[in-house]
């Protein structure tokens, strides 16, 4: 699904970004229904339907809000949350409990009790500490929760070194050491609080190379087998994680769902074989690949500055505060300007946000037509990791998310006020601070 273009207007989901613009203002966050549809769709088409016993995850740290849920629960996926913030939101959504599954490398107490006391359907337990905070809750409320353990299987992928976790030096998951992992199978099997269901791995995100997935089940279903001979312990299920990579440049991969999941579920098969095992119930996880491309960041742009035989810089009304991965971990974008979509493209400029950072760099090197300030930039494929690692840096103001379906918008998130980021803030007794009232101060959002 490509954006349109009408009227020298950039199109996006049947709507013209020039009048979302003029409605909600910028910077603007845009979500296309349509394209969150089409890619569950893919998911239900390519995994899903094809192959028995199967379950697939929105991870939701790559973009949530109550809607979102909404959109998931009826897409019928299940959701992964890692926070107890991204569970009390989809708890608030009513999303189905039994379909939320919980990750996170150091869960806290609250955090469990919160998971447990709602009957979530899984914990996927990162270390043994996490095991002892679970099985104190669950005698407190005199629950039972079924648990994954997530396990690092040791495999370097080929994306940015922030964004791998499976390999060995990780902060994430139990270490495929025989000693730990099976004295850690060994206290849930003892355990009366807890039902070990299976096993997790996650390997990074925005990979291109389905091998990492063949080598990290060969690794876990080799476990699965070890585990069956010594223990008798029969896996049920297997995560494989996310991490499905997705293009945000001309020069990425383009790689498709089957890429990953045809010869992920051949060599499962294969293998469960080889070894006599029964088939586990296998999962995905996709957080990117779900909402990247259906999201799209609108920008007003300002200052222009020509460094003469340097660069041209284009300022505009947002940044690192908006969309954190370009100066965090060196993220590439593509981007257009939107009331100027078909005009030649004959300069050569670095796109730079507002926040008072030199690395706050949306685009390094952008093909842009004759542009003033006011004109508006688009840039795509900001649907994940971008609205969910936003912040305040500077005291910016976060951007509101609109969602856009077949011609129709609808705000999904508010644009923050100048008065919430003041929300919780007090005024201890060594100010006196009679004049800090909102009506004092002209020209407020
Ligand atoms: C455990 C786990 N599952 C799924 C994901 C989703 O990854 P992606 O958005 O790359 O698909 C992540 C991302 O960090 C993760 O840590």
């Amino acid at each position: 699904m490509t954006n349109k273009k009408v009227n020298n207007h950039l199109m996006i989901d049947g709507c013209d970004t020039i009048e979302l613009v003029r409605k909600y203002g910028t910077p603007l966050y845009v979500i296309s229904q349509k394209k969150i549809e089409y890619k569950c769709k893919e998911i239900r088409n390519e995994f899903l339907a094809k192959y028995d016993n199967t379950k697939a995850l929105y991870a939701s740290k790559a973009f949530l809000t109550m809607s979102m849920c909404k959109i998931i629960e009826k897409e019928g996926l299940g959701l992964d949350v890692v926070s107890g913030g991204e569970l009390y939101t989809a708890l608030r959504a009513d999303f189905p409990r039994e379909k939320i599954l919980f990750h996170g490398n150091n869960k806290s107490y609250e955090e469990l009790y919160m998971a447990i006391e709602n009957k979530i359907g899984r914990i996927v337990v990162d270390n043994l500490y996490e095991l002892e905070l679970i099985e104190k809750i669950s005698n407190k409320l005199d629950e039972k929760i079924n648990i994954l353990y997530r396990v690092t299987p040791g495999i370097n992928s080929d994306t940015h070194k922030y964004i791998i976790t499976g390999q060995k030096d990780s902060k994430f998951g139990i270490p495929l050491e025989k000693s730990v992992l099976f004295h850690a199978v060994e206290k849930a099997i003892e355990s009366k609080r807890v039902k070990l269901k299976g096993f997790h791995f996650h390997l990074g995100s925005q990979l291109f190379d389905n091998s990492y997935y063949i080598k990290a089940t060969d690794i876990v279903i080799n476990l699965m087998r070890e585990l069956k001979e010594r223990l008798g312990y029969v896996t049920k299920e297997l995560n494989t994680g996310g991490g499905y990579g997705i293009s945000h440049i001309k020069d990425d991969n383009k790689v498709s769902l089957k890429y990953f999941i045809k010869p992920l579920m051949e060599r499962i098969n294969q293998k469960i074989n080889e070894y006599n095992l029964s088939m586990p119930q296998v999962m995905i996880e996709p957080g990117r690949w779900i909402i990247a491309e259906a999201g799209i960041t609108l920008y007003t742009i300002g200052n222009i500055k020509k460094i003469s035989g340097v660069r041209t810089y284009i300022a505009v009304d947002g940044g690192m505060t908006d969309n954190l991965r370009s100066s965090l971990y060196g993220a590439k974008y593509n981007g257009d300007i939107a009331n100027k979509i078909d005009d030649k493209k004959v300069n050569l400029v670095t796109v730079a946000g507002k926040c008072c950072e030199s690395g706050d760099i949306l685009i390094e090197d952008l093909m842009v037509p004759n542009i003033n300030p006011g004109d508006i930039l688009a840039i795509y494929n900001t649907g994940a990791y971008n609205f969910s690692m936003a912040n305040n840096y500077n005291r910016n103001l976060r951007p509101s998310v609109v969602l856009v379906k077949n011609g129709k918008a609808q705000i999904m998130v508010e644009r923050q006020t100048y008065e919430d980021l003041l929300i919780g803030e007090k005024l201890p007794g060594i100010v006196n601070c009679k004049e800090c009232s909102p009506s004092k101060i002209k020209g407020v959002l």
